[in-house]
């Protein structure tokens, strides 16, 4: 038996500032990487959206310093203080390319406070990423240009595309109150 006591929990959509100078660059960069895998834990299907994930991690990724430099500290800096906290720290950072009828799973992120889903390209906001907690799907709202900060231990999923290609840098990120 056990007492629940709800409460509040979010989904932050914030405006990547200046996408459209990012967006072209992200891709090429993203383009140059040499094809990894279909990537998803025990699935094994050419459906799966396409990644980086299994690239040695010191492999170069330099769509990945683009995002570090250029775009990820302005979103953070907004998600921190809506927080109130201190500082945050991004602990790894995948793309994900879904083809026509590409999908993803439900799963969730461990180790890590937040998952972050910037929509590099998304021509359809209806397949945006889809989010569920206690079996109910959250509702929000997002689109192409916007980046998503939600808890991570949330089940979340890319139903099969059916709205052009689309492609996601998705991160995992700590924030930090006070002394570490
Ligand atoms: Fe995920």
């Amino acid at each position: 038996m056990i007492k629940i006591r709800k409460i509040p929990s979010e989904i932050l959509t914030v405006k990547v500032k200046e996408h459209k100078k990012y967006k072209q660059k992200l891709l090429d960069a993203i383009s140059e990487l040499p094809f990894n895998n279909y990537h998803a834990a025990g699935v094994t299907d050419k459906k799966l959206a396409k990644s980086d994930w299994g690239l040695p991690r010191e492999h170069p990724r330099k769509y990945l310093d683009i995002y570090y430099n250029e775009v990820i500290p302005s979103a953070m800096s907004e998600i921190i203080k809506y927080y109130k906290a201190q500082d945050w720290r991004i602990i790894n950072s995948w793309y994900k390319t879904y083809d026509k009828d590409s999908y993803y799973p439900w799963h969730n992120h461990p180790e890590t406070h937040f998952s972050l889903v910037y929509f590099l390209e998304l021509p359809n906001s209806k397949f945006k990423t889809t989010i569920k907690i206690n079996n109910k799907i959250i509702n929000y709202k997002a689109g192409e240009g916007d980046l998503i900060c939600f808890p991570a231990h949330l089940l979340h999923q890319s139903e099969k595309n059916k709205g052009g290609k689309k492609t996601v840098i998705v991160s995992n990120a700590n924030i930090y109150y006070g002394v570490q």
